[in-house]
């Protein structure tokens, strides 16, 4: 019998198959079986490391770590402090988004203060793009190198000989071992480069910054299995077409994850946004049916955003939803607590979610926002007065206290706003505030409340 040199590797998870499948039988995803070539045992073997000997802990007398500053206050506060030497961090997010803009004015940084010589190695662009790029944004160092090359092993011999303190590798995907069989971007390659990339950042004590991207869904293009081999994950988030990005922590073997940086893509490349609160919003926008403003707690900032919604009579047998910002089971979640508990029948309507800036917001706490925002659109009653909700909405329609509540409020009140609907369960007692609180126990509650309020009120 001829003996099979192919398998089916599963690019989400990594399991292997003979035979293929149109559902990976592991991790279930669709599709996601691409036919390689086998990695034969001498291979295996070739890539194995030195073995070292086991160590007594007491035994270990610990290098201490390095810090190195960014000197990009917005950067730096979301790592913790700085980076981390040994450190291997993931920059993942859609292309486009800034990741290479980012890197780039990172390793400026870096050079400019003199606190770390960096290797930028790119597999995406030719050294003149990165020149132009370069010239736009301002950069220039003697001490920031530029290497253009996609062999890994090459890749590695020159890091050990030039022996910088940061290496960006943009990106992993494009990277390619020359001894494995699959082709670039796979997922045996992706996980044999990066490999390859963490061993030698502890091994020289060096930080390494791995660019990735992500697919259509959000998670990192096929190689779920480089989260967990990685220090730090990072994601540049945000609207291409919009100039706000988002970079946010997903995991941070070093400080909390609870941060969050805010830039702006401008002409010359990205700034730090130090006050963010009411970046999306749009004044003008606020006074139509269907926007609710929510300020919500991002990276330990609380921000005022825009929730929209609009609803229609459906035209088809079945209705249409469609979300953008905001968390497509948890939004359906919604629906169907307004349509239990508030008695609203939304099954023969067309619902779409918005949120202003091309935000991705998961914060429970802006559940009261969206359901409020389509009753809104639903009634085709527009706020007359400037207004903001927050609070989480349970399946029997009932609503739950967020955390952080003062802080909240001390920034809708310092917005200017004059109102906002809050869970009864969040009474504030000793905070002074200008802002008139009602507090609701139920979907129904908060409906009432706005109804109350927008009759009141005399359009502005
Ligand atoms: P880039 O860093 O190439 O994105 P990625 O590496 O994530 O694919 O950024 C690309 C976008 O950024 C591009 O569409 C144009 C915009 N941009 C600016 O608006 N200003 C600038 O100074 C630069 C360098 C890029
Ligand atoms: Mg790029």
């Amino acid at each position: 019998m001829v003996k099979r040199d192919t398998q089916f590797v599963c690019q989400e998870c990594g399991s292997a198959t003979p035979r293929w499948q149109g559902r990976c039988t592991v991790c279930n995803a669709w599709n996601s079986l691409v036919e390689e070539a086998t990695v034969s045992a001498t291979q295996v073997q070739a890539f194995a490391q030195p073995t070292k000997a086991p160590v007594a802990l007491n035994q270990i007398t610990p290098q201490p770590e390095r810090l190195l500053m960014t000197h990009m206050p917005e950067f730096d506060r979301l790592m913790g402090q700085g980076l981390v030497s040994g450190s291997v961090i993931l920059l993942g997010g859609e292309p486009g988004i800034g990741k290479s803009t980012l890197s780039l004015q990172l390793a400026s940084r870096l050079c400019q203060s003199n606190e770390a010589s960096v290797l930028y190695v790119s597999g995406e662009e030719s050294e003149r793009q990165i020149y132009q790029r370069a010239q736009r944004l301002g950069v220039n160092s003697s001490t920031l190198f530029l290497f253009c090359e996609i062999n890994i092993q090459t890749i590695v011999k020159v890091i050990r000989e030039k022996q910088p303190q940061v290496v960006i590798l943009d990106s992993i995907q494009v990277v390619f071992h020359p001894d494995m069989p699959s082709s670039a971007g796979s997922i045996n390659q992706v996980r044999q480069c990066a490999w390859e990339l963490i061993n030698l950042a502890k091994e020289l004590d060096i930080v390494v910054v791995l660019i990735g991207h992500i697919t259509k869904d959000g998670g990192l293009a096929g190689p779920k299995v480089l989260e967990h081999m990685v220090d730090v994950i990072l994601f540049f988030e945000g609207d291409r077409n919009q100039k706000y990005r988002l970079l946010r922590c997903f995991k941070n073997r070093y400080a909390s994850t609870d941060e969050m940086g805010l830039f702006e893509m401008g002409k010359t490349g990205l700034t730090e946004v130090v006050q963010i609160t009411d970046l999306f919003i749009d004044q003008d926008t606020l006074a139509n049916p269907g926007s609710m403003v929510v300020p919500v707690l991002q990276g330990g900032r609380v921000m005022l955003i825009e929730v929209q919604a609009l609803v229609v009579n459906s035209g088809y047998g079945m209705a249409k939803r469609t979300f953008t910002g905001v968390d497509t089971s948890r939004a359906n979640l919604l629906i169907a607590a307004m349509e239990k508990a508030g008695k609203f029948r939304l099954s023969t309507k067309d619902i779409f979610l918005n949120i202003i800036g091309g935000l991705k917001i998961a914060e429970p706490a802006m559940d009261l926002g969206i359901v409020l925002a389509i009753m809104s659109s639903g009634m085709d009653r527009p706020l007359q007065t400037r207004m903001a909700v927050v609070g989480e909405v349970g399946l029997t329609g009932e609503v739950r206290s967020v955390p952080n509540i003062e802080k909240r409020l001390s920034d809708v009140d310092k917005m200017g706003f004059t109102h906002c609907i809050l869970p009864h369960t969040n009474a504030v007692k000793s905070f002074k505030t200008n802002l008139q609180l009602i507090y609701v126990k139920t979907i129904r509650e908060a409906i009432q409340a706005f109804l109350d309020i927008s009759k009141t009120q005399k359009p502005q």
